[in-house]
């Protein structure tokens, strides 16, 4: 189905090491599919590449959504299609407030190729509503959008703002990468209940933690384990309880014994 996420002998660099070394993983439209692994397995490598992030050179594989290999599309082309990355927080530019930042999202996606962007642009008091409503859902404060981007938002706003911003884009397949040490227990709450309240047939999204933390909020369909660069086993949310309660150097040794 072209909702989801398909992910085809991933390889990819930063400067001369590799980093993926085959990635092979299918998120499924509609589903919450973790990702977990040790420190250093490629995880966020992973997220970024899906993301287009320029730091990163894939040799080879492919990466399917939307009925299209993204990894011929430029990263607004992906956001386009419906690809959400959470973890890439915006740029701080002086005098954003949140209302514009969203707004120009939303103009970004509704824009055509040789079109009047005035003319593709959301109508303000259709804008307007839909904040409203997005930011009702998600029992904000109002004073919220009126906050300047760049004012020092805590791990907390930061993802309130992330969760609004998938509120409003409806994106069908979201990327997040939790790795954020500082994330205190409020923030990831956060995080877990938006995901939570979007999540359905619309909605798939690859959760990327190291954090089992996580899981006890969000629940997952599937979870797939990362370990140097490559996919070394999936389950299901009993696999998250299993590492969980006893790491991964049994894994380890497992596929040691396997080799
Ligand atoms: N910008 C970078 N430059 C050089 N090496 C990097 C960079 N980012 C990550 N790495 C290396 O790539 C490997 C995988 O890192 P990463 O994808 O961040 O893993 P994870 O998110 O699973 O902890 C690690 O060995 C890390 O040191
Ligand atoms: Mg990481």
């Amino acid at each position: 189905m072209s909702n989801d996420l398909v992910i085809k002998d991933l390889c990819a660099n930063i400067g001369d090491n590799e980093i993926l070394k085959g990635v092979n993983l299918t998120i499924r439209g509609g589903t919450i599919h973790a990702i977990m692994g040790p420190n250093g397995s490629g995880k966020s490598t992973l997220a970024h590449v899906i993301a287009g992030h320029p730091d990163y050179e894939v040799t080879a594989g492919e990466i399917w959504y939307g009925g299209q290999n993204i990894l011929e599309l430029e990263a607004d082309e992906r956001s386009k299609l419906g690809l959400f990355l959470a973890f890439q927080y915006p740029v701080a530019v002086p005098g954003v407030t949140v209302a514009n930042f969203l707004r120009a999202a939303i103009n970004a996606h509704r824009a055509e190729e040789g079109k009047d962007p005035k003319a593709t642009a959301i109508p303000m008091a259709e804008f307007r509503k839909m904040l409203r409503e997005g930011m009702k859902t998600l029992e904000m404060d109002e004073g919220f959008a009126r906050r300047y981007l760049n004012e020092g938002f805590s791990g907390g706003e930061k993802k309130r703002l992330e969760i609004l911003q998938m509120t409003m884009l409806k994106p069908g397949m979201v990327v997040m990468d939790e790795t954020d040490s500082g994330l205190d227990i409020d923030a990831l709450r956060i995080v877990a209940e938006g995901v939570n309240r979007l999540a359905g047939p619309e909605l798939g999204a690859l959760v990327i933690t190291h954090y089992q933390r996580l899981l006890n909020y969000i629940k997952p369909n599937f979870v797939s384990v990362m370990m140097d660069g490559r996919i070394v086993r999936d389950g299901g949310p009993e696999l998250a309880l299993e590492l969980e309660e006893k790491g991964y150097d049994w894994l380890r040794e497992e596929l040691a014994g396997a080799a």
